[in-house]
């Protein structure tokens, strides 16, 4: 075709970017995020029954003290997964925000301090949270062989024999609970931990279905791919001032970036504790709890052999950097879900613009945010005038796409 006919098919491309810049934007792409990567640790997760399953139980509320909280509750398919609340609200008021549940099966790392490495035994925690659904191993465990029975066994084979239970048992719960749990034989112990682990598995199946789907960012990244100028249009001159800020002086894509505008790792960004008196450790408390759970990858409940759970095996626990850093979040359908960062501290984009251009010193830790006038090895300080805010958070806008789920 000679470059008069292309010309005629493609307008020449309306905003022009260096040959790396377009790089970038290829690379943040949806669909470089690929097929979800697979969890070893759960053999269940491709299949549609376990993923029935899940569904069911992620609706279901009667896995909870008061019969009244589901995932469900917290998640719901109609408010992106999440429920826009500074913090989750079950049994009690929880600590954090709610996250979504799209893009979590990216996540090597699962809730805002990463002390969860996979979907399915991310699931476990909320169940016996007391904030959350409040319940206990073995009240679950029995309602599953109360009310699904067949439908797990068709799954997971045989319900393991549980022998006589109490009615509430759990190493996680009341001291009450605790102690029925000691008494029980391990034999028994492990047949509930087992069952629950299974019920983990199976939510996980149905979640890893939830996902984010193409934005009018996507598009236009395609089309500056394509040096498509008419595609270009899609954004406004003032979303595309959004972009450059955000790759260039804003310096968001250092850790925002990929598909998911996320690099999936732990930051101290300074964002304000809920309670300065006890502020919220982040990271270097999810990292301990994260490698004594007895649930995490090498675990006896794992379906990973100990080679495939890499990230476990060498993580390092005595990075200062990781006090009061929390995990980087998706920036898909930011827009739609206010309010925002781990405990809810902003109620609009601009807050957290502002938050950035003006870095507060943190109460706790150090933050990767440089002050102005500071030198960091890897970032300048984040200037953003007023009228660089709007331009970034009309920018933010374009990341919105459908959330993706199954019928
Ligand atoms: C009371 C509200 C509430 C309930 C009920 C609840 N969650 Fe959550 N969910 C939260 C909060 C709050 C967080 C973040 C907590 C944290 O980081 O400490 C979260 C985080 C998550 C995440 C992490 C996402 C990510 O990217 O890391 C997933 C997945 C999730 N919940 C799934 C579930 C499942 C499955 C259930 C039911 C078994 C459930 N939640 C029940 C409030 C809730
Ligand atoms: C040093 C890494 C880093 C840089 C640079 C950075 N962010 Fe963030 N971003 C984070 C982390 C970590 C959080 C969560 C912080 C928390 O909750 O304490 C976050 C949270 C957010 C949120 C809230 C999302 C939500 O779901 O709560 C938005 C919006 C956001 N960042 C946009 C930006 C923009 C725009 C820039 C550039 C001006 C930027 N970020 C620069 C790491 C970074």
């Amino acid at each position: 075709m000679t470059a008069v006919a292309a010309q005629a098919l493609n307008k020449p491309p309306r905003d022009r970017w260096s040959a790396q810049e377009v790089a970038t934007l290829a690379s943040m792409r949806l669909k470089e995020a690929g097929p979800r990567p697979a969890d070893p640790s759960n053999a269940y997760e491709q299949r549609t029954d376990a993923a029935a399953l899940g569904r069911a139980l992620f609706d279901d509320t009667r896995l909870s003290r008061n019969g009244q909280v589901a995932c469900a509750s917290c998640h719901s398919a109609d408010r992106q997964f999440q429920d826009g609340k500074p913090f989750g609200q079950g049994m009690g008021t929880g600590k954090r925000r709610t996250m979504p549940v799209m893009g979590a099966a990216h996540s090597p790392f699962l809730f805002w301090d990463g002390r969860k490495d996979s979907l399915w035994s991310q699931a476990l925690g909320p169940l016996e949270d007391p904030a959350e659904h409040g319940g206990n191993r073995v009240r679950f465990v029995k309602l599953v062989q109360g009310h699904y029975k067949d439908r797990y066994e068709a799954v997971f084979g045989p319900m393991p024999s549980l022998g006589k239970l109490p009615d509430d048992a759990s190493p996680a719960g009341t001291d009450a609970e605790r102690a029925a749990w000691a008494a029980m034989p391990e034999s028994s112990r492990h047949a509930v931990n087992r069952v629950f682990a299974n019920m983990g598995k199976a939510i996980a199946a149905f979640e890893r279905n939830i996902s984010y789907g193409e934005s009018r960012f996507d598009r236009y990244a395609q089309a500056t791919v394509a040096g498509d100028g008419r595609g270009q249009e899609v954004l406004s001159q003032q979303e595309v001032r959004g972009l450059r800020l955000f790759l260039t002086k804003g310096q968001c894509g250092t850790c925002h970036n990929g598909p998911l505008l996320t690099d999936q790792a732990f930051h101290n960004t300074g964002v304000p504790p809920i309670d300065r008196n006890q502020p919220d450790r982040g990271r270097a408390d999810g990292l301990k709890k994260l490698l004594r759970d007895e649930f995490n990858c090498l675990g006896r409940y794992s379906d990973a052999r100990p080679e495939q759970c890499g990230e476990l095996q060498f993580l390092a626990t005595d990075d200062p950097g990781q006090l009061a850093a929390f995990r980087t979040p998706s920036l898909r359908n930011v827009a739609e879900r206010a309010p925002y960062m781990h405990a809810g501290q902003f109620t609009t984009l601009d807050q957290v613009l502002q938050h950035y251009a003006s870095a507060p010193k943190p109460v706790l830790g150090h933050s990767e945010l440089a002050q102005p006038g500071e030198q960091h090895a890897d970032r300048q300080a984040i200037r953003l005038s007023p009228a660089d805010i709007q331009d970034l958070a009309a920018f933010l806008g374009t990341l919105t796409g459908p959330v993706v789920q199954p019928e």
